[in-house]
C-alpha cells in the first residue's frame, strides 16, 4: 500500500521575543505564573514590515523543507495549509505560498481545524498520496496568532505565540511513512475555545459598531481536562493500530499548548519526558504551527533516525483532535 512518507521539514520563527517580564508590563500577570502553569517562558511575535506574515512564515519554512528533501516546488502537486489566522479570509494562505513558491502544478488549500490543524492537513495529504492522486506534498502549519490576541485578557494573551513549520511527502511503498493519521471532533464543545474575529454570523453593518474586532475566547480550565483525556485516549487508539506500545515509541512530538497538559498524557502513556519533544518554553502555543515546527528542530537536532517511531498528537478548537503514528525516513 502506498503512503506519504516524510522527506523534509523546515520551520520558522519572528525575531521579536516578547518574554514573560515583557507581559508583566502589559496585563496583570508574573513570570512565576505563566511558567508554573503553562510552562511557556517567552514567545515570537510578527511585526509589521519584517514579512512575518503567515504566508511569509510559512513559505520561509516550506522552502527549508523543500531544500532538504531535494523536492522542487514545481514538482508538488499538492499545497495544504492548517491555519486559523489566513493572511485574508480569502483567498487561502496556501495559494499565497503557491505563487511566492512558484509550484504552479499544485492543488493549494487550507484547513481550518484549530490548533489540530497540521494533522488534518496531513491526514488530507497523505490520503491523496495513498489513492494514486498526488505524488509530492507541501503539508504546513502557520499561524500569526498575536493578530488576533487580546491583549488585555491575561487569562489567553500570556499563552499564543506565531511561527511556521513544514513537511515535505512523497510516496513510500516500503515500510516507512505515516502509518495512519486518527482525527476526531466534537462540534457540541466548540465555546470552550473560539474566535469572535469576523464570520458570516456577524453582519458587516454591525461590525465595527458594536465589537471589538478580534479575539481568542477560551475556558482553560474545561479545555485543560478535555485536553489531556482527548490526547491520551487517541494516542492509546493509535498505538494500538499498530499493535504498537509506549516503548516502541522514539520520540513523541505532541501540540505543545501547555506543559502540564503534556506531562499530564506522557504520564498517561508512560513515556518518559525524555522521549516527548517539548518547545512551549521558547515560542508559547503557536496551534497549528507547533507540531511542525517541533518536528523540525527534533529532526535538525539529529533526535530521530530511519526506522524510529514518532507519535504525533494534537489537540484544539472545534473541538478538534488527533494522532498520527509515523515510521521515520531518514
Ligand atoms: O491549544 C488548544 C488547546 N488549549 C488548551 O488546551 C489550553 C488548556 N488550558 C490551560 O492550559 C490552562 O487552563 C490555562 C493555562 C489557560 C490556565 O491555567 P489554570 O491552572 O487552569 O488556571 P485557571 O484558569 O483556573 O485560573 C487560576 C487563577 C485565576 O484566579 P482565581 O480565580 O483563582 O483568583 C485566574 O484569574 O489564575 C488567574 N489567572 C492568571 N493569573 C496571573 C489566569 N490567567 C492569569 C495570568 N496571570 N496570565
Amino acid at each position: 500500500m502506498i503512503k506519504g512518507r516524510i522527506v523534509g521539514t523546515g520551520s520558522t520563527t519572528p525575531k521579536r521575543i516578547l518574554t514573560n517580564k515583557d507581559l508583566e508590563t502589559i496585563v496583570d500577570t508574573s513570570d512565576e505564573w505563566i511558567t508554573r502553569r503553562t510552562g511557556i517562558k517567552e514567545r515570537r511575535i510578527s511585526s509589521n514590515g519584517q514579512r512575518e506574515n503567515t504566508s511569509d512564515m510559512a513559505t520561509r519554512a516550506s522552502s527549508r523543507a523543500l531544500k532538504m528533501a531535494g523536492v522542487s516546488p514545481e514538482t508538488l502537486d499538492m499545497i495544504v495549509m492548517g491555519t486559523v489566522t489566513p493572511d485574508r479570509q480569502f483567498p487561502s494562505a496556501a495559494c499565497f505560498v503557491q505563487k511566492r513558491l512558484k509550484a504552479s502544478k499544485a492543488v493549494a488549500f487550507d484547513v481550518s481545524a484549530g490548533c489540530s490543524g497540521f494533522l488534518y492537513a496531513l491526514s488530507v495529504a497523505n490520503n491523496a498520496i495513498a489513492t494514486g492522486n498526488c505524488e509530492n506534498a507541501l503539508v504546513i502549519g502557520a499561524e500569526r496568532l498575536s493578530s488576533i490576541t487580546n491583549w488585555e485578557d491575561r487569562s489567553t494573551c500570556v499563552l499564543l505565540g506565531d511561527g511556521a513549520g513544514a513537511v515535505v511527502l512523497t510516496p513510500s511503498r516500503d515500510r516507512d511513512g505515516i502509518l495512519s493519521t486518527h482525527l476526531e471532533s466534537d462540534g457540541n464543545l466548540w465555546e470552550l475555545l473560539y474566535s469572535s474575529d469576523k464570520g458570516s454570523k456577524i453582519p458587516e453593518i454591525l461590525d465595527t459598531v458594536q465589537r471589538k474586532p478580534f479575539y481568542i475566547k477560551m475556558e482553560g480550565h474545561r479545555l485543560f481536562k478535555k485536553a489531556v483525556s482527548c490526547l491520551a485516549d487517541i494516542a492509546v487508539s493509535a498505538l494500538e493500530h499498530h499493535n504498537l506500545s509506549s516503548q516502541d515509541i522514539k520520540l513523541m512530538v505532541p501540540h505543545q499548548a501547555n506543559l502540564r497538559i503534556i506531562q499530564a498524557v506522557a504520564e498517561k502513556l508512560s513515556v518518559p519526558m525524555d522521549r516527548v519533544y517539548t518547545n512551549i518554553q521558547k515560542y508559547g502555543n503557536t496551534s497549528s504551527a507547533s507540531i511542525p515546527i517541533a518536528l523540525d528542530e527534533a529532526n535538525r537536532q539529529g533526535l530521530l533516525k530511519a526506522g524510529d517511531y514518532v507519535l504525533l498528537v494534537t489537540f484544539g478548537a472545534g473541538l478538534t483532535w488527533g494522532a498520527s503514528v509515523v515510521n521515520w525516513s531518514f
